[in-house]
């Protein structure tokens, strides 16, 4: 079926507007012809003529999970296990006073956890540096806006790749052997871990932050305020305000930066802030 073949300067402008407001992602101009490709496959697959036509479908799917596979489109999902050597040096030289050592609780957020890498380091982490690991009160939170990365999380099956530079004695500790996609050798993360985590859909941007009732002792919120504007991420890190003990820290990705002075966040190592 011919369809029309280019994202016009209008209809892209549908578009900045939906994901904007949806999402976060203050898409430019110059955006355009990556949009124009990655949405090209999707007239042919679901038989379209033109980009308004499937502007109409994204916009009226209840589920939004058509919007998200376009956040994938534009966005990324990379992700790794202990990605930011740095930041994992800064949690085990600081362990020791970082959580509630009278309450033996943590809790920690996981916030745009991709498939799960981010909230399975943390609890192997953990384990593996934590004393007394069984008398804490544990718990991890990990959050996404998109259910394929959360269902992927869920399953907690990785690729042999994804598991390459881990420890030997960490691979068998925490995984068992599975099989992936097309037969290959792949790692699958034992249900013992998996016990202190939540796996929930969470937008940062439209979603609502009531819903916490408790506070978090760390939010790992990486690599995904880059894809925000300036004034989005302002007001996701003042809702985080609210969720943070004071002396708690954030941690976000290594191009990423708290700017906004009046948020109260003191930066205390490299891409990583403290709520004061
Ligand atoms: C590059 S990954 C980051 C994964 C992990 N935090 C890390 O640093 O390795 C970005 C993730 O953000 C998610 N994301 C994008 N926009 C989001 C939003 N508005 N709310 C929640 N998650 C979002 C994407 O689905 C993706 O999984």
């Amino acid at each position: 079926m011919p369809y029309e073949r280019e994202l016009s300067h209008e209809v892209f402008e549908k578009f900045q507007e939906l994901i904007y407001h949806e999402i976060g992602i203050n898409l430019s101009e110059h955006k355009r012809t990556l949009v124009q490709t990655r949405l090209r496959k999707w007239l042919i697959k679901f038989e379209l003529n033109n980009y308004d036509e499937l502007y109409e479908i994204i916009e009226n799917d209840k589920s939004d999970q058509m919007l998200i596979m376009l956040v994938n489109a534009i966005t990324t999902n990379v992700t790794s296990f202990f990605r930011e050597d740095s930041q994992w040096i800064y949690l085990l030289e600081n362990i020791d006073n970082m959580f509630d050592k009278e309450n033996k609780r943590i809790r920690i957020w996981s916030a745009a956890c991709s498939s799960g890498e981010e909230p399975y380091s943390i609890l192997m982490f953990l384990k593996e540096h934590l004393k007394d690991f069984y008398e804490w009160d544990i718990k991890i939170l990990a959050t996404d806006i998109s259910e394929n990365m959360l269902l992927h999380a869920q399953t907690g099956i990785y690729e042999e790749k994804a598991v390459e530079n881990m420890p030997k004695h960490m691979k068998y500790k925490y995984f068992n052997p599975a099989v992936g996609k097309k037969g290959s050798k792949a790692f699958a993360i034992k249900d013992e871990l998996k016990k202190y985590i939540t796996f929930r859909s969470f937008n940062l941007v439209t979603g609502n932050y009531t819903i916490f009732k408790n506070k978090f002792d760390v939010v790992f919120c990486r690599n995904v305020m880059i894809y925000f504007d300036r004034q989005t991420q302002d007001q996701l890190l003042s809702e985080l305000t609210r969720l943070l003990k004071k002396g708690s820290m954030v941690f976000v990705g290594h191009s990423e930066s708290i700017q906004n002075k009046k948020l109260n966040y003191r930066l205390v190592s490299p891409s990583i802030y403290k709520l004061k």
